[in-house]
């Protein structure tokens, strides 16, 4: 049993009616909703954070390092491309995470091809839309496995 951490950076929580042609018409709610039923199928739990803001993104990272948070899923949205302070704040908690994206970034502009985060990441899933979710929080399970905490 082990806490996990779901957190989405900007613009996320307009899932649904945001872009459908790009993000699919998921919800956030119904995203978290299924990625907490797969966490506690799995014999986890998951907490699940959304802000707009990057101070609270990086508050909610730090704050993890203290909450029993053993492991990350986050889609940093257009952080993705330009947070060098959220990435400070993930190595310095050091907790283990998974990088996600609805849409796959490669095949899009070119200014989302670089990002803060993959380089650090354990794994990375882009491309899958809100079923990424779900393969993210299994990924998570097997990582957490293969550590035994
Ligand atoms: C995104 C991709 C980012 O480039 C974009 O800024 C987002 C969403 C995705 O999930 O596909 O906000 O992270």
């Amino acid at each position: 049993m082990a806490n996990i951490l779901l957190l989405n950076g900007p613009n996320l929580n307009l899932l649904g009616s945001r872009e459908p042609e790009v993000y699919g018409s998921s919800r956030l709610e119904d995203i978290e909703a299924r990625s907490q039923q797969v966490a506690t199928e799995l014999g986890h739990s998951l907490s699940a954070f959304q802000s707009n803001a990057e101070h609270e993104l990086i508050d909610r990272v730090h704050a993890a390092a203290g909450d029993g948070t053993a492991h990350i899923i986050l889609n940093p949205g257009a952080f993705t491309h330009t947070s060098i302070a959220l990435r400070d704040a993930l190595l310095g908690v050091g907790i283990p995470f998974i990088e996600l994206h609805l849409s796959n970034v490669f095949s899009r502009e070119a200014f989302r091809h670089t990002s803060y985060f993959s380089d650090i990441a354990l794994g990375c899933v882009f491309g899958c839309g809100a079923f990424g979710y779900e393969l993210a929080v299994r990924a998570a399970s097997n990582f957490i496995a293969e550590r035994k905490t």
